[in-house]
């Protein structure tokens, strides 16, 4: 009998965890919205408690994402919970996601609690939970490694405290996916109330297991998976998102007809948009999303492909959204057929929004013989700041020469002056972000520089992503993509050096 399978992302919160790969709320709304375009069923939208930054995402996203499930994580205390519900009220659909450590490990060396004490706080939580949502799921961390019995024992009581959904995840990415099916099979069996509830999987990814452990839990019987764009999330990452999905749909057979909501042409635009954002790049070798996933090198290969597709494609590069012709618009392409290109993209823009991006796409456009694809989708992700920027650049020149030191010039435009600098650096980049920095007085330290080509080539974009963090460790990016290098870095920036400000301002 085919079954449902629940799609609960936590790219905004487990991913988010990933080393590096933290948003501003601005970067967690669009991806909020594209994963609500995806049409997973729960967006874990973050750890309200754990920073006011996290609790503000949490809250927007409740208050402006409606068709998905949002919910906010919390442990078990009441503080913890109430400030999560604070945060998720706001939508219409709300979750709360309350967990702790059930394996003795756990027990003895972080938490320092009995058996008992962790079984009692558990029951407390969910019904605390439970008095403001009708929606609780609670989390045994830790579960892969904790006593069968006990841990069976919590399960039970807190169903019967009212849990919605009960999730076992293998937090550190221990268990093997024959072990792990027999685990969650025994947890279904052993619980008395077991079918009053749903059961959840959420897969660490330490052995790379994380995808075949979430599918071996599906077999066994559980009905929601937790996991995340791209895989991304705590060290090696969660349990991927879009590889779950096309395992199932690609072998239904082989998990009983079990299948997702997803629309899985709304796949790639996800994958780049939250490798975008996070700064996290998807290896080219990446099941189902990766650069070479639908790539075919071998002669004999091509020869086949060309002949038939299937001889060498378990899957369609559009079935997940990869558009099939990358070749696209040049300088004489006019404003309707950009629309038309975007939408097929996936992007429908408001005509505020086309203008600014055509505007851009002729600069482009007059620049550069061909513009791909990778081009557009930059052009539109980086286009939609609602920020109000302090400062604008007006010019930049830079001498450099094989001996002495590189020499940046720069002059800005403020709301109220225009300042002229120039200073030197050990190398272009650094003359050009040291004299900025003389330019601006914001307080802040450079935390991550990463540039990329978008679609290779000597005459490709170069994409330029900064990270600062002020005083406080709050996190500011700033994403660029010019023909220059050396203007996308300054851009970039610049545009993060206009967050932070913007910030500021409004404390
Ligand atoms: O890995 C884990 O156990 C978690 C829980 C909070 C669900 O992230
Ligand atoms: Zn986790």
């Amino acid at each position: 009998m085919s079954k449902r399978i629940y799609i609960f992302d936590t790219t905004l919160r487990d991913g988010e965890q990933s080393p590096g790969a933290s948003m501003n709320l601005e970067e967690k709304i669009r991806v909020a919205r594209q994963l609500e375009k995806l049409g997973v069923d729960i967006i874990e939208a973050g750890f309200p408690i754990s920073s006011v930054g996290d609790f503000e995402s949490v809250k927007t996203i409740a208050q402006s994402v409606n068709n998905v499930r949002i919910a906010g994580l919390c442990r078990t205390n009441f503080e913890d919970i109430d400030r999560a519900w604070e945060a998720v009220k706001y939508a219409k659909n709300n979750a709360i996601h309350t967990f702790i450590a059930t394996s003795d490990l756990h027990l003895e060396k972080k938490l320092k609690k009995t058996r008992e004490e962790v079984y009692d706080m558990a029951v407390a939580a969910v019904k605390r939970a439970k008095s403001y949502t009708d929606w609780v799921e609670f989390s045994c961390e830790d579960a892969s490694r904790s006593d069968m019995d006990y841990m069976c024992s919590v399960v039970e009581a807190v169903i019967d405290a009212g849990a919605t959904v009960v999730n076992l995840p293998d937090t550190v990415g221990y268990a093997e996916p024959f072990e792990f099916y027999e685990f969650i099979k025994t947890v279904i069996n052993k619980v008395p109330n077991s079918d009053k509830a749903i059961f959840s999987t959420h897969c660490h990814n330490d052995l790379g297991l994380g995808v075949a452990n979430s599918l071996a839990a599906i077999k066994a019987g559980a009905t929601q998976v937790e996991c995340t764009i791209n895989g991304i999330g705590e060290r090696a990452g969660n349990a991927s998102l879009e590889e779950i999905v096309m395992a199932l749909r690609t072998k239904p057979k082989a998990f009983d007809g079990a299948y997702t909501n997803v629309n899985t042409k709304e796949i790639y635009p996800s994958s780049r948009l939250v490798s975008k954002v996070t700064g996290l790049a998807v290896q080219v070798n990446k099941a189902i999303v990766g650069q070479n996933a639908f790539a075919h090198e071998a002669g004999i290969h091509q020869h086949g492909v060309l002949a038939d597709k299937r001889t060498y494609e378990i899957m369609d590069a559009e079935s997940v959204g990869i558009p099939e012709n990358k070749l696209i618009l040049g300088k004489h392409s006019g404003k309707h057929a950009l629309r038309d290109k975007l939408i097929s993209m996936g992007f429908e823009l408001t005509d505020t929004e086309l203008q600014a991006v055509f505007i851009k796409f002729k600069e482009l456009a007059d620049k550069k013989k061909i513009v791909y694809d990778e081009d557009l989708e930059t052009i539109v992700n980086e286009g939609n700041s609602s920020y109000y920027d302090k400062y604008t650049l007006d010019h930049i020149s830079l001498s450099t020469s094989s001996d002495g030191y590189p020499t940046a010039t720069i002059k800005l435009t403020t709301t109220t002056s225009e300042i002229l600098d120039s200073g030197i650096g050990i190398g272009s980049l650094d003359a050009v972000f040291k004299t900025i920095n003389k330019m601006t007085p914001e307080d802040f330290t450079l935390e991550d520089f990463n540039i990329k080509s978008v679609t290779g080539g000597t005459d490709s974009l170069g994409m330029v992503r900064v990270k600062i963090a002020d005083e406080k460790g709050n996190i500011f990016t700033g994403v660029s993509s010019e023909l220059d290098i050396v203007m996308a870095s300054a851009k970039a920036y610049l545009k993060a050096i206009n967050k932070l400000a913007y910030a500021k301002s409004k404390n």
